[in-house]
């Protein structure tokens, strides 16, 4: 017997979405009805009391109508026994003894609607009588005491009660107000918010395609959404963007750092298979020592990789406060160079670096500068404000203002340098940035009368406090260290 198949099924997430997304949508929908909903509550009650207060007066201003008229005619002695009907207003009057002496029609021959009276000390009453003796249905009866010479009458006018909210009319208007704006509501916020999601999903769809072979496509941006969504849309694609640019680069480095690792190795292999196939005729110090070239040259890129690849990594840097001037200064003295070197080198200004890292950005500016000068390098030390200038000026044929960032991508080297030496990798301006931008600082080309003038910038410290320590000579312990986190 086949056992059950208890693997979940893949469209499991899919459904799971689906649910929750229904589950917003009611969500959303039934929230924003309940609070219109109650909105229009409160606003309808509000517009009923108000009618029903104003109904109320009327009722009462025409009760008072009616006495005003009535009670002149008792005043006067021409009450007739019948008294002209008013509109739904029913009128009785009663003499001393109770007697009904005059009616509006409807009540004639009929005994006396009411028995409750004014107290003695008002002429006026009001009650509601369920129904009034001789008419039908609720009716607000006021009573009102009319003084006569033989004693006092009493006056009974019976109006229709109105209700708290005034009329049929106004509650059906109100209760089917209240109807429309919370169904026209519901209907918005689920046209809204299914909108919106709709939106949401197709960013969220195309996200979920787009791989490191699909990196092009760009998730939509809807023309009819609301700006938050097509906002959250432009920033996606403008991350898509960057996460492409970086892709494509990293591919670049890749394809170039194989190429120049492939190159050394095929030429090693060509001198050491020609020295097996030839073993006589070949002069081995001469081809041991080629072969150590081409080694040397392998070391040297698989060096930079590394030490690109720790930049890239922001590793830590072992920061100490130094003297820039007089850190040049000792790297200047420890080797010799092919060509007069000018020195302007100001000393106590101070900088937070990392000596190794800062050491490695000069030798290769010197080194650069050395490789394309004609006959002299200056460099110079400065504080500008609160900016430390580290300036290394050549007087060789310069680099052209469409090539000074250029420079600075990995693996570039001008054709100019590739004719005039063989050495160099294209890797040491791309460090050398790194360094400088590691020390939140900056290394640029900038414009000089003759030559390249590379120049870094860092931010000044201030100078340490001695207290009877002093900088030495050269090496590490020349310089005040302290952990500075990186
Ligand atoms: N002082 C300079 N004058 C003229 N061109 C320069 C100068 N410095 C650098 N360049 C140009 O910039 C390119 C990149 O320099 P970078 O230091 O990155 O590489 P490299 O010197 O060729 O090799 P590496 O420094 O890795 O051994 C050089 O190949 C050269 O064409
Ligand atoms: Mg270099």
């Amino acid at each position: 017997m086949k056992a059950p198949d208890h693997t979940p099924s893949t469209d499991w997430p899919e459904q799971m979405s689906n649910w929750n997304r229904s589950s917003v949508l009611v969500r959303r929908t039934i929230g924003y009805s309940a609070v219109a909903a109650l909105v229009c509550t409160g606003v309808s009650l509000l517009f009923l009391v108000v009618v029903g207060s104003k109904d109320a007066d009327t009722a009462r201003a025409r009760a008072t109508g009616a006495w005003d008229r009535t009670v002149p005619l008792i005043r006067e002695g021409y009450l007739p026994s019948i008294l002209p009907a008013g509109q739904d207003i029913a009128i009785q009057v009663l003499d001393t003894r109770q007697q009904v002496v005059a009616s509006t029609p409807q009540l004639a021959h009929k005994p006396p609607m009411a028995t409750f009276r004014a107290t003695s000390t008002s002429v006026h009453a009001e009650r509601v009588l369920c129904p009034p003796a001789g008419l039908t249905g609720c009716k607000t009866v006021f009573s009102y005491k009319v003084y006569q010479p033989d004693g006092p009458w009493i006056l009974y006018v019976a109006a229709p009660t109105v209700p708290w909210y005034g009329n049929t009319a106004a509650l059906s208007f109100a209760i089917g107000m209240s109807l429309l704006a919370t169904a026209m509501t519901a209907a918005g916020t689920f046209h809204v918010v299914k909108r919106d999601m709709t939106a949401v999903d197709a960013i969220r769809t195309e996200l979920a395609e787009i791989t490191a072979s699909h990196l092009h496509r760009r998730v939509p941006v809807a023309c009819n959404n609301q700006e938050e969504i097509k906002l959250l849309a432009g920033t996606v694609n403008d991350t898509l963007d960057r996460l492409e640019g970086a892709y494509k680069r990293l591919r670049q480095f890749t394809s170039d750092a194989s190429h120049d690792l492939r190159n050394p190795l095929t030429a090693m292999r060509a001198q050491l298979e020609d020295a097996l196939m030839h073993p006589h005729d070949t002069d081995w110090p001469k081809m041991t020592g080629a072969v150590l070239a081409g080694v040397d040259r392998l070391q040297a890129i698989v060096t930079d990789l590394l030490t690109l690849a720790r930049l890239d990594a922001r590793a830590p840097l072992d920061l100490s406060a130094t003297d820039l001037g007089r850190l040049v200064g000792e790297e200047l003295d420890r080797h010799a160079y092919r060509m007069e070197i000018v020195r302007n080198l100001r000393q106590n200004v101070f900088v937070d670096c990392d000596r190794l890292r800062i050491t490695r950005l000069l030798v290769n500016l010197l080194d650069n500068a050395e490789r394309h000068a004609s006959s002299r390098i200056t460099v110079s030390v400065r504080a500008d404000g609160p900016t430390a200038t580290l300036e290394v000026l050549d007087d060789g044929a310069g680099i052209a203002p469409e090539h000074r960032e250029r420079v600075f991508d990995r693996f570039t080297r001008l054709e100019a340098s590739r004719d005039r030496d063989s050495g160099g990798t294209g890797l040491g301006l791309a460090i050398a940035r790194e360094i400088a931008e590691a020390h939140q600082g900056t290394l640029t080309i900038q414009d000089s009368e003759r030559g390249a003038r590379f120049v870094l910038r860092l931010p000044v410290r201030e100078a340490p406090q001695t207290s009877g320590r002093s900088e030495r000579g050269t090496g590490h312990a020349g310089f005040f260290s302290y952990p500075v986190s990186p």
